[in-house]
């Protein structure tokens, strides 16, 4: 039988593209949300990568439109809202999925990182429920999904700072807006990824695992680090996302589901 856990629902998803070919996050979310049924408002800083997010869903059967704008910007996120709701005249899921850092600590991460990143991950979060928890208050319903890291609740071997700082505030912000707004049908939850295989970590932290940036020893390198032996994949992270954003979650607010093949848990 077809998956209906999400029919009638509008699904807007932030960082629906991925940041190089193959599967990422917001791209598996977006394809899983699709196939329960939702219609899927994909938003990306790159338009190309959000439409290509659209195709796939749409080669799969499913309704999506494209949307360009810089989470970081309350101008654009307004504009993109706006649009959103004149497309399809509600919002009842936003997952808030784009995410960007660069590795190093204190000395080697400069003021504007720090302030690029604390944009896109978390000042994002204040835009874009400011936006929508109106929206979601009229309709006396709405899901909210963060998505946060391990790497926002342990130290995970090398430095991560600006990246780990955002993403453990990240938790706390869903956290407050779950309580402010259990009275009015919305809820609000955090995913917290472990180490997953997406386009993502080549770019980004391949050569803390390998200098030349080789993707088969950063991968193998990562798989050991898993109790279970491997990274996890963008679907076992979508998966999860479809069920919080579904009315199988419906008593589920103010926490946060960690998804990482035990990483958390191990203490060597
Ligand atoms: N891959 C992992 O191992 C992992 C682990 C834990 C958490 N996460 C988190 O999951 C999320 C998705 O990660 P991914 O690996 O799929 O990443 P990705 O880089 O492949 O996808 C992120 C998407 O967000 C978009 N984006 C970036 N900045 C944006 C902005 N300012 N405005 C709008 N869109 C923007 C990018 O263009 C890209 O399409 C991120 O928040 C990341 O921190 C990833």
């Amino acid at each position: 039988m077809a998956d209906s856990r999400l029919k009638d629902k509008v699904a807007l998803i932030l960082g629906a593209g991925t940041s190089a070919p193959g599967m990422s996050i917001g791209k598996a979310c977006s394809l899983a949300m699709a196939r329960a049924g939702a219609k899927v408002a994909a938003l990306d800083l790159k338009i190309d990568a959000a439409n290509e997010t659209v195709a796939e869903v749409t080669a799969q059967g499913g309704v999506a439109k494209a949307y360009a704008a810089d989470v970081g910007s309350m101008d654009e996120m307004r504009f993109a809202v706006d649009a959103v709701m004149q497309d399809w005249g509600r919002i009842d899921i936003l997952q808030i999925n784009a995410g960007i850092g660069k590795v190093g600590g204190p000395e080697e991460t400069t003021l504007d990182d720090w302030q690029r990143i604390q944009k896109v991950n978390l000042e994002s979060i204040l835009i874009a429920s400011k936006l929508v928890c109106p929206i979601m208050v009229e309709q006396g319903s709405g899901s909210i999904i963060g998505v946060s890291s391990v790497a926002g609740m342990r130290y995970l071997g090398y430095p991560h700072l600006a990246y780990s700082v955002t993403k453990a505030g990240v938790i706390h912000f869903i956290k407050m807006l779950a309580l402010q707004y259990a009275s009015q049908g919305i809820r609000a939850n955090t995913i917290v990824p472990g180490l997953i295989d997406t386009p993502r970590i080549q770019k980004n932290v391949s050569k803390v695992f390998d200098s030349t940036g080789n993707m088969e020893k950063t991968r193998a390198a990562r798989d050991k680090q898993v109790p279970m032996g491997r990274m996890g994949t963008p679907w076992e992270i979508a998966s999860v996302a479809t069920f919080l954003a579904s009315d199988d979650a419906s008593y589920i607010t103010g926490t946060e589901l960690v998804v990482d093949g035990g990483l958390t848990g191990k203490f060597v």
